[in-house]
């Protein structure tokens, strides 16, 4: 396993009043493991700690409890460079993260700038490389991230993500800003890249039928917990969580050319007050009493691990 995270926790103090601090659980003990080469993809609704886990495994938030090893050691015992050639993120929206008053060669040449000794014409060389890889032509690297359309700009974020060689590529909702047609694009690059490269990927998003297509092993959380963590197969061709099946019905497929199905009934609990029993049971359709009183635990059921105590 090139990623193994143990027990991960990241809870937020929040005040409530001037002397009440209460926790928010972004995360809440999560414990995954990613082999070489594979995609874990990682769904749930808007605020169930997604981006949280993709920060800590970053080291952008100082994890409250937990273990990440890469390739078998403590990951944050790496050195700056060291980590920046293991891990490394795109965002959703690239251009928030791309400073607008560079060109796309320089944008690039950064992070080599910062961690290697190559001079600015090998940078620059680098630069254009690594933009042809990713599909964008020589000529664009004079130009600005406002020049580029949302698909290049992201396609600029990967060659960035890039330019240090990383083993880990964690991506958190690429393609969700873009059109469906481009999203197809930037997720075929992806997908050609890993097998080019050897990259391993975390795919982040709230959308199950994007996950499904780039995805080896899919991981459902929700509220800061893992709900249900498995194979593709089975956790979206067979899913056992009643949440899972919900996402996946109200997400848009496919065919439907980008209709979305009914939501999830309710809303997500607050995190501040989550529910007692399982978190997800005042949505649930097939929640009993039991479900109000007891947590379900994180169990092997079929091939899977699913946290349900009705399945
Ligand atoms: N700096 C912070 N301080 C307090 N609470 C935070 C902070 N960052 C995130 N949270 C809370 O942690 C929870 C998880 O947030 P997170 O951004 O990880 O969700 P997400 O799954 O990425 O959502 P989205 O799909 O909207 O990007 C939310 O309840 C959020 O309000
Ligand atoms: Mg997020």
């Amino acid at each position: 396993m090139i990623l193994e995270v143990k027990d991960l926790k990241k809870h937020y103090p929040v005040k409530k009043s001037y002397k009440e601090t209460k926790m928010v659980k972004a995360l809440d003990g999560v414990s995954f493991s990613v082999a070489k080469q594979k995609t874990l993809g990682i769904v749930g609704e808007s605020g169930c700690g997604k981006s949280t886990l993709a920060k800590s495994l970053m080291a952008l938030e100082e994890r409250s409890g937990g273990q990440i090893n890469y390739e078998g050691s403590d990951m944050h015992s790496l050195n700056s460079k060291e980590f920046k050639s293991a891990i490394q993120m795109i965002f959703q929206d690239p251009y928030s993260s791309l400073n607008p008053r560079k060109k796309a060669w320089q944008l690039i040449s950064e992070p080599l700038l910062i961690n290697t000794d190559l001079s600015k014409k090998e940078c620059f060389d680098r630069s254009v490389e690594l933009m042809t890889k990713v599909g964008l032509r020589p000529e664009m690297a004079e130009r600005y991230p406002h020049m580029f359309s949302g698909g290049q700009r992201q396609r600029l974020g990967i060659a960035r993500a890039l330019a240090l060689h990383p083993k880990i590529l964690i991506c958190d909702e690429p393609v969700s800003a873009l059109d469906v047609s481009i999203q197809a694009q930037v997720l075929n690059l992806l997908m050609e890249l890993q097998d080019e490269l050897g990259l391993t990927y975390l795919f982040i998003s709230h959308d199950l039928h994007v996950v499904n297509h780039i995805s080896d092993e899919i991981l459902v959380m929700y509220l800061g917990k893992i709900v249900e963590y498995g194979t593709r197969e089975k956790v979206f061709d067979q899913s056992l969580h009643p949440y899972t099946k919900a996402l996946i019905a109200s997400s848009p497929s496919v065919d439907s050319k980008g209709d979305k199905g009914p939501p999830i009934s309710g809303e997500l609990p607050s995190p501040l007050n989550p529910p007692t029993g399982c978190a997800f049971h005042k949505r649930c359709p097939i929640a009993t009493q039991r479900c109000s009183e007891v947590e379900p635990l994180l169990e092997e059921k079929n091939g899977r691990m699913v946290a349900c105590l009705e399945v």
